[in-house]
């Protein structure tokens, strides 16, 4: 066998006396896919990280095309032409594409034309739809993907390491994440793909790894693997006693009918949808990407508007609602999580206190029904970064 591009020996990582991968073993083949699939919590992030250079062995030691190195940094490591793209992504927002491309290569940027005239020949070279004169917060999850990514290739990585980097992509997207990863391995680039999706491992990559609390259970060729095989290595337990059986249900009593969705239509999403939830249950809603879980909550949250709303009821507290923001849901005792927290959830340029008390600033006041009458909509749940502008604004705020 040729010496692996990246090897690790008895790989361990303390924290606080307590393993977070031990004795682990791993070694990636020049310009193969590698997956690396485990339970929540099994040490995948850790031991890619360690090669990232973000952490460093408790012991063990790590190999680059056979010889012994020990990166303190990402820095480091991405000379030694190990790259991460992470899961919170690392491009600076308030920066363009070209810039963020030739981030650390400042020297450039006195000549921003030449930066742009590069990078949309790189961007184009890899087949990357990819504006380089975009503000890099304008771009959705895949298309900052796609910048890092670039930015790998551009810095000429051998080795891009991935980590759980379909979690915020559509199906589109993710079908068009494949492709790049496929580009990638064509050209010479060996790859580590960590994901919690086995389908995904399983369709990708050309072998597989499984840990299991912070050590090394298997290593095959993914042609070996069926989805059955991978689960009874993640668990380590016979299928018909975990989580991934039936199992006996365990229903609490049922308390009060709080919230209930009758026969919720929005094309094309959701059809018929019908569901109670109780006061001190937790309700589960399980259904494939696409199917309208997060819409049927968003719509019962006052986040979609009515607009989305082709038919049905629902009811809280016996009182049918249909919310035009969320404000009046919030009100009335409805929170919603988001999904995508980091681009919904708050504000990533604000302070915490200021994010904690946006929800305040947002409620009913003088200045949203002002505006309202005024005919201009300040409250744009899909946009909250242009709503708390637009609200600063009303309120004279210039610090956000
Ligand atoms: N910075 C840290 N400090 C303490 N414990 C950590 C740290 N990072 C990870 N761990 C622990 O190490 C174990 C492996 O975590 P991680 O590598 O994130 O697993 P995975 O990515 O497979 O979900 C977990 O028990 C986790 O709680
Ligand atoms: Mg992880």
């Amino acid at each position: 066998m040729t010496t692996p591009i990246l090897e690790l020996r008895q790989a361990t990582k303390l924290y606080g006396g307590v393993p977070a991968i031990e004795g682990v073993d791993f070694s990636l083949a020049e310009g193969e896919i590698h997956a690396l699939v485990g339970e929540n919590g099994a040490g995948k992030s850790t031991l890619t990280k360690v090669m990232a250079g973000v952490v460093s062995l408790s012991s063990g030691t790590m190999l680059i095309a056979g010889r012994e190195i020990a990166p303190r940094t990402p820095l480091e490591a991405r000379q030694l032409g190990v790259a991460m793209v992470f899961q919170e992504n690392s491009l600076v927002p308030s920066m363009t594409v070209a810039q963020n491309l030739f981030l650390g290569q400042e020297k450039f940027y006195n000549r921003l034309r030449g930066i742009y005239i590069a990078a949309q020949q790189f961007l184009q070279s890899l087949n990357f739809d990819v504006t380089p004169t975009a503000t890099v917060a304008q771009l959705g999850a895949a298309k900052k993907q796609m910048v890092e990514i670039a930015r790998a290739v551009l810095h000429e990585a051998k080795v891009i390491i991935f980590d759980e980097p379909t979690a915020s992509l559509t199906p589109e997207e993710k079908k068009y994440f494949f492709d790049l990863v496929r580009e990638l391995k064509r050209r010479g680039v060996s790859v580590i793909f960590i994901s919690h999706a086995l389908e995904e491992a399983l369709l990708i990559s050309d072998r597989i790894t499984v840990l299991r609390d912070g050590r090394h259970v298997v290593t095959d060729d993914t042609a070996n693997f069926d989805r059955a095989r991978v689960i009874q290595a993640m668990v380590g337990r016979d299928l018909s006693k975990t989580l991934y059986a039936e199992r006996k249900a365990h229903v609490r009593p049922p308390g009060e009918r709080v919230l209930t969705i009758e026969n919720l239509r929005m094309a094309p999403m959701v059809k018929n949808n019908s569901l109670s939830v109780f006061a001190g249950q937790v309700t589960g809603v399980f259904g494939l990407v696409g199917s309208g879980r997060t819409e049927t909550f968003k719509i019962a949250a006052g986040i979609l508007k009515r607009d989305f709303f082709h038919g049905g009821e629902i009811v809280l507290r016996g009182r049918p609602i249909r919310y035009l923001t969320p404000a009046p849901a919030v009100r009335d005792g409805i929170a919603y999580v988001t999904e995508d927290r980091k681009v919904e959830g708050f504000f990533e340029t604000m302070s915490i206190a200021r994010t904690l008390s946006a929800s305040i600033h947002f409620f009913p006041t003088a200045s949203a029904s002002r505006a309202r009458t005024n005919g201009r909509p300040i409250y744009q749940a899909a946009d909250p970064r242009a709503a708390a502008e637009a609200i600063a604004r009303e309120a004279g705020v210039n610090d956000l």
